[in-house]
């Protein structure tokens, strides 16, 4: 490293109060970077980073360098990855880099192929991945406080960092490696405002190794939350980026700007419309970005898919698909779509001197597989593992189960008809009388009760609880699985219980018992052999089975749904060999017709409401707004920035229910739309969204694009609430309803208008907010 560079890279870090340290052994490095007072510079020169976002764990290892290969010729000079951190350490201090896992290499095929990496270990990533990347295990400690400076959270989040610092410091651009830049947490200011538990992570990282500049993504609404003047900030945003670079603007007035996750798309959940971004946005954002000057990381560049049981779940609870698709303009088997070829043409026009664009790789191979039908199948009831007895049951977690599925048995006395309860269910639990499904619990509907139907005699009561990813957002992180208990029968608690565990892991497989398939009915694993000629990718037609998971050769593939939006699995043709291959299906509900297919195309968007056991999301509710009288009146300022209102200082208002009721809309049309609500308790700071569910939405679009009601509670500003306009246009008043769970002083609140530009449709100007305890009736 020359002299005049380290002084250089000495002040600019300074400027951001890093401290300059490097404990490594310096390799000569060929390069540098650095963050100047107007630009990045690589090499001392103006550098804009043109980046995407691909995650090696959602690539198949064997296709790291195709995709990687794609990513270059769509014009991207920089891969950002994250890390998962429950991926890396399964058990606390094991440290796993193997197979998918080995990001170092990642990074190494990156430089080889021409790519700057820039890294974002966590501790938290959030990325639709269970629990955000946070180990399950942290859970086991049932006071824990994820995310703050809780030594029994900071104390394993810092040793794991020390560990990615011993396995990444040498991959810096500063060490010869293609490492610019390394993220702190993830998107911290829409959890906290701790600037010391920042400062904290921030030192650990920079004390094992990393010297190249720390930095920290936001969305422009939540910048100043928990902002260190030492970390280089960058803005996450999908649209509108000169006002997203304002925002950023406000905290950082000087040096060059970053937007840190750009989206071409976005993630789906089960029952909801595939997402579909909008290209003509997309790529006059990218071009507006381009001319500036602004660098830009477009999450996701190809998203491909969460394989395993490593799928998330969106706030307050929405369980992701694994596919992670994302519209992105590598589609989720590696295909270039129109987007990259359009991505190609606009960087073509800016590239950096002495840039060339290299040839799009070829495509994998695809073929289709013929129907072959699955003959063995072994029960889950006649799979029953030795017990664990307990007189109450416990979480998942307290059996050190993370994932999968646990039955939970006891007996039930005869007796009429009655509710059968349980505090809490994450996330479906199915009720089974004496062998008979009777029900399920699911925690879509914050549901964990059914009716349990007459019994003449003491039955058997079985609750096999599935298990689908860990919240990934918000303090909903937090999120044991399995039963929470009391389960009571008609009031009255039930004890004696007997805990059978499935965590779907390989031993568990390996020792489940198939028999010819005489059984068809009932939660059963199923098993057949597909033989194959010539290997290729192919994406296995889920259609005619029911919710569950599968695997091919041993590689889980994640979990299927009958009612959609996927429709299909992913698998990579890598994981298929010539001859004979061994595929596995649980299924949960039971297949129509047990049979499996290969199809050359996957089908990413085809729901089936009607297939759902669940058959209204939401209680049928009365609204009481007629006989109430708003608690404030006012109006919101045109455009995207959030806005605060303080309700006046006169009584207290408190109440389980917030109403927000629009009467008109900026645009003069008939829609509402609202990207975020928050509620500020007694103190005036945002209270928990914690247990809140959509007690009442008078209209959302559902078909066209997902803007369910749940969106303006997710935590997300990216994504919406927005009123009917694919097949109807109800006009004004709209009413969304907030169940808060329980009575809760409420002093204000906040709003994020919808993302778009500035007159997009939907953003309230004139609204009522009521509050109470009686605004619904059940
Ligand atoms: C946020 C997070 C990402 C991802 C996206 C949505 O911005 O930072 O990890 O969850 O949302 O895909």
């Amino acid at each position: 490293m020359n002299k005049i560079f380290i002084k250089s890279m000495a002040i600019i870090l300074a400027a951001f109060g890093i401290t300059f340290f490097a404990p490594f052994a310096q390799a000569d490095p060929a390069h540098t970077f650095s963050i100047g007072t107007n630009a990045f510079l690589l090499d001392g020169k103006y550098f804009q980073i043109r980046c995407g976002e691909i995650h090696a764990a959602r690539v198949p290892r064997e296709y790291w360098r195709n995709r990687l290969q794609m990513a270059h010729a769509m014009g991207l000079n920089t891969v950002c990855a994250y890390l998962f951190w429950n991926q890396i350490e399964p058990e606390p201090g094991k440290f796993d880099w193997s197979g998918q896992a080995d990001v170092m290499e990642f990074c190494r095929i990156a430089q080889q192929e021409g790519l700057w990496v820039i890294l974002r270990p966590g501790p938290y990533s959030c990325a639709e991945w269970d629990e955000g990347g946070l180990p399950w295990w942290l859970l086991k400690t049932s006071d824990i406080k994820l995310r703050t400076r809780d030594p029994r959270f900071i104390g394993p989040a810092e040793d794991y960092l020390r560990e990615v610092a011993r396995q990444f410091a040498p991959l810096q651009i500063t060490h010869g490696g293609p490492i610019l830049m390394v993220q702190v947490e993830n998107e911290y200011g829409s959890f906290g405002n701790d600037l010391v538990y920042m400062g904290d992570l921030r030192q650990t990282m920079l004390d094992a190794g990393f010297d190249v500049p720390l930095f920290a993504c936001n969305p422009p609404s939540d910048l100043k939350h928990g902002w260190r003047p030492d970390l280089f900030p960058v803005v996450n945003f999908g649209s509108n980026p000169d006002k997203a670079f304002a925002s950023l603007r406000e905290i950082y007035p000087q040096g060059p700007l970053m937007c840190g996750e750009f989206y071409p798309g976005w993630f789906d959940t089960w029952g909801a419309p595939h997402h579909l971004g909008n290209a003509h946005q997309y790529l006059a954002d990218l071009q507006s970005m381009l001319s500036s000057g602004e660098s830009f990381s477009i999450y996701m560049a190809h998203g491909g898919t969460t394989f395993g049981l490593w799928s998330g779940a969106d706030r307050p609870f929405k369980p992701d698909t694994s596919s992670y698709d994302y519209d992105a303009p590598i589609s989720e088997a590696g295909w270039p779509q129109a987007k990259f070829f359009q991505t190609r043409e606009l960087f073509a026009k800016y590239l950096l001197p002495g840039e060339t664009l290299p040839e799009p790789p070829a495509t994998n191979p695809v073929i289709s597989i013929p129907p072959v039908e699955i003959a063995q199948c072994a029960p889950v009831f006649d799979n029953l593992p030795d017990p664990i007895s307990a007189a109450v049951p416990g979480t998942m977690e307290t059996y050190d189960q993370g994932h999968g599925c646990l039955l939970y048995r006891t007996t039930v006395p005869a007796g009429p008809v009655a509710i059968l309860e349980a505090a809490g269910i994450h996330d479906f639990g199915f009720v089974f009388l004496d062998g008979q499904r009777v029900g399920v619990m699911d925690r879509r509907a914050a549901a964990a009760k059914i009716l349990l139907p007459s019994r003449d005699h003491t039955a058997t009561l079985d609750i096999l609880v599935e298990a689908v990813g860990h919240v990934n957002f918000g303090q909903e992180v937090f999120d044991p699985k399995g039963i929470h208990a009391p389960v009571k029968l008609a009031g009255r608690e039930l004890t004696g219980w007997q805990m059978f565990k499935f965590p779907l892991d390989a031993p568990m497989l390996a020792g489940l018992k198939f028999q010819n398939a005489t059984k068809t009915a009932g939660p059963a694993f199923w098993r057949a052999t597909i033989t194959i000629d010539h290997p290729g990718d192919t994406f296995l037609d889920l259609h005619s089975w029911g919710k569950g998971v599968l695997w091919v050769n041993g590689h889980c593939l994640g979990r299927f749904w009958n009612i959609g939006p996927t429709q299909t699995a992913y698998l990579p043709g890598c994981w298929l060999h010539p001859g004979d291959n061994e595929v596995v299906i649980l299924d949960l509900l039971g297949p129509e017709k047990p049979e499996i297919r290969g199809l050359e195309m996957p089908v990413l968007n085809e729901l089936h409401p009607e297939k759902d056991f669940l058959k209204n999301r939401r209680p049928e509710v009365k609204l009481n707004l007629a006989s109430t009288a708003p608690v404030f009146t006012g109006s919101f300022a045109p455009g995207p920035a959030a806005q605060e209102i303080k309700f006046p200082a006169s009584a207290p208002l408190s109440g389980r229910y917030f109403c927000l009721q629009s009467l008109n809309a900026c645009d003069g049309g008939p829609f509402a739309a609202v990207a975020e609500l928050d509620l500020l308790g007694a103190d005036g700071k945002s209270i928990s969204h914690d247990g809140w569910t959509i007690a009442y939405v008078d209209s959302e679009e559902r078909i066209g694009e997902d803007d369910s009601a749940e969106n303006a509670i997710d935590g997300q500003t990216a994504s919406f609430w927005h009123t009917e306009w694919k097949n109807a246009s109800p006009n004004h008043p709209h009413e969304l309803v907030l169940d808060l769970g329980k009575t809760q002083i409420i002093s204000g609140f906040r709003y994020v208008p919808r993302p778009g530009g500035d007159s997009a449709p939907g953003r309230i100007k004139d609204y009522r907010i009521y509050l109470g305890d009686n605004l619904i009736s059940r």
